[in-house]
């Protein structure tokens, strides 16, 4: 396990009677996980991730984070840690800056101690991987769409080599064909370099489609951390979360209330759906 919390909770406001993280213990092992983070509004994801790497310190409890034993007022340097567990912030592109796009990516590795040729080397790779295409590479970031700066700034973090790769709320703000297109990369990278990747997300259908394992969060506290299968069948659970349903299973759940089909795994996809109603019409047409 790399990533280890115990009993962690967390308050931005020492004086605050309330924990914005409540009591959290959470095994993730770096070697391939694909993990999604839900939860409604201000149940803390944000704040979850940014105890993966250090960028907040618990306030009681204790994190390991590889080889690293994080705990309250934690003092020792965190460069390793942020190399090893590479966190992309919402809105990414945000916080692009350099004059190209290049520089831009290049400038993470840099960072870790790489030398300008090393850098670069790793920084043109992290460009393929995203499917930023060379012929732009001198241009400014800004030149580009907003899927595309959100796949530099990507880049950026993949360019630094860390094992596991935290994102948050990858896809929000994208066009559908662009949200797409994001799942698609991150499932990309996830099976050639199994890389655990874990994000948040408010998109059931990438969800439902793309991740593994799912961690539910609700008033900073865990209240699920299991498979998907068995947290969409479970509807009592998925409307106390207050989260909600692939359109896949909506549409389910509709034509199973009229008696037009019937099934004993709510489908998480569109192609589970065609299979399920594929099935009902060879009954009927037998
Ligand atoms: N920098 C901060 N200072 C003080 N309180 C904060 C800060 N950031 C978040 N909070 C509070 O902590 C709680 C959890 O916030 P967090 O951003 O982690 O939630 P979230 O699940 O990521 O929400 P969202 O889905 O809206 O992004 C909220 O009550 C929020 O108001
Ligand atoms: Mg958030």
């Amino acid at each position: 396990m790399e990533i280890n919390f115990r009993k962690v909770n967390f308050k931005y406001d020492r004086k605050s009677p309330n924990n914005t993280l409540d009591n959290i213990d959470l095994s993730i092992n770096a070697k391939g996980e694909f993990i999604a983070i839900l939860g409604h509004t201000g149940s803390g994801k944000s704040t979850l991730i940014q105890h993966m790497n250090a960028l907040l310190l618990p306030t009681l409890g204790e994190i390991e984070i590889f080889e690293h034993r994080i705990i309250p007022k934690y003092k020792n340097k965190l460069k390793d840690v942020r190399k090893r567990v590479g966190l992309v912030f919402q809105f990414p592109e945000y916080q692009l800056f350099e004059e190209t796009i290049l520089k831009d990516v290049m400038f993470g590795p840099k960072n870790f101690g790489l030398s300008e040729k090393q850098a670069r080397e790793k920084a043109e790779e992290a460009l393929n991987i995203v499917g930023i295409s060379e012929d732009i590479w001198h241009r400014s970031p800004f030149s580009l769409s907003g899927g595309q700066m959100r796949r530099v700034a990507i880049a950026g973090i993949l360019a630094c080599e860390p094992e596991v790769l935290v994102l948050d709320e990858p896809s929000v703000g994208l066009d559908p064909q662009g949200r797409v297109e994001l799942m698609n990369l991150l499932t990309d990278i996830h099976n050639k370099t199994h890389k655990t990747i874990i994000l948040v997300s408010h998109d059931m259908n990438l969800i439902a489609r793309y991740a593994d394992r799912i961690i539910v969060l609700k008033d900073g506290r865990i209240v699920y951390d299991g498979g998907k299968r068995r947290l969409f069948n479970n509807l009592e659970m998925v409307y106390d979360f207050n989260l909600d349903l692939p359109e896949s299973a909506n549409i389910a759940l509709k034509l199973k209330e009229k008696g037009f089909i019937d099934f004993k795994d709510i489908p998480l996809t569109i192609e589970e759906l065609a299979n399920i109603i594929k099935r009902t019409l060879g009954d009927i047409y037998e």
